[in-house]
């Protein structure tokens, strides 16, 4: 049985854009955090945010406090490889999530297609959890769910 570490790193060893949830332009993640107006400050982390354009397009858009988490060291890289010297403007955190313990709160906590495959109850009340210590009260938490044919489900929440 393969590590998530193992199994995500295979999933990428085609590279970033061989992968089925592949997007040249994560739109709906960007109309979403759009309308949510964050300051240009805003603590923003991309849980199982792998290989994903989001980083740089947020930083395009002047977000400067960007984190990425991954349990892949092979999507971290082809993210980071991506951004080229702005990569050091973001903080890349080579990690599984289901072991994070953040030492800060974050203003967004942004999610698309990492949390459906916590399918044991036991995970997903660990992630609730763990989104409600990460995310600042006030704060926007946006995750996605997939479904099938990665027709993927979208939520906005804001923490009270
Ligand atoms: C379906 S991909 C989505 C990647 C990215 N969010 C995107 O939209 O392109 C799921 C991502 O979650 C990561 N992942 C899966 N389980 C994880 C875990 N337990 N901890 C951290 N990352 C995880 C995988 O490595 C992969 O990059």
């Amino acid at each position: 049985m393969p590590t998530a570490a193992e199994h995500w790193d295979a999933a990428y060893a085609r590279g970033p854009q061989a992968v089925s949830w592949f997007q040249a332009r994560p739109e709906v993640s960007l109309r979403l955090i759009d309308g949510l107006d964050l300051a240009p400050a805003a603590p923003v982390i991309d849980v199982g945010g792998g290989a994903s354009p989001l980083a740089a397009a947020l930083l395009d858009r002047g977000l400067s406090d960007l984190t990425v988490l991954d349990v892949s060291a092979a999507a971290l890289a082809a993210a980071r490889e991506r951004l080229g010297p702005h990569a050091a403007e973001v903080t890349w955190m080579h990690e599984d999530l289901r072991a994070f313990a953040p030492e800060r709160r974050y203003a967004l906590w942004h999610d698309r297609a990492v949390l459906h495959f916590l399918t044991a109850e036991a995970e997903r009340r660990a992630y609730a959890d763990l989104a409600a210590r990460a995310v600042a009260p006030g704060g926007e938490e946006h995750r996605t769910p997939g479904g099938a044919a990665q027709r993927f489900t979208w939520v906005v929440a804001r923490r009270r």
